[in-house]
């Protein structure tokens, strides 16, 4: 019988805090994928483009505005995604 290794098994992560949520991701995956793999993108669930050129997955990051697809979490990081402009979040993708 064929076995497939599973890859999630022995994969570094870094935790970051999400709206006061302790998530933790594999090391070197973006910030954008970790969001939406929790289920927590918040701002972020309006992207489109995944490569840094639209803008629509703006996020703070230790309070400063970051795109959440080029960010590459350390580990420890305070994650806000409530929208910039107060605004509620729309609640997913549109495009
Ligand atoms: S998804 Fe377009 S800049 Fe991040």
């Amino acid at each position: 019988m064929m076995r497939y290794r599973r890859l999630a098994e022995g994969i570094d992560t870094v935790a970051v805090s999400v709206d006061g949520a302790r998530v933790e991701l594999p090391r070197g995956s973006s910030l954008l994928v970790a969001l939406l793999v929790a289920g927590t993108p918040g701002a972020a669930a309006d992207f489109h483009c995944a490569i840094g050129q639209c803008q629509r997955c703006l996020v703070r990051v230790d309070g400063q505005v970051r795109a959440a697809c080029l960010c590459i979490p350390k580990g420890g990081e305070s994650v806000d995604t409530r929208p910039l402009d107060g605004n509620a979040a729309t609640g997913g993708n549109t495009a």
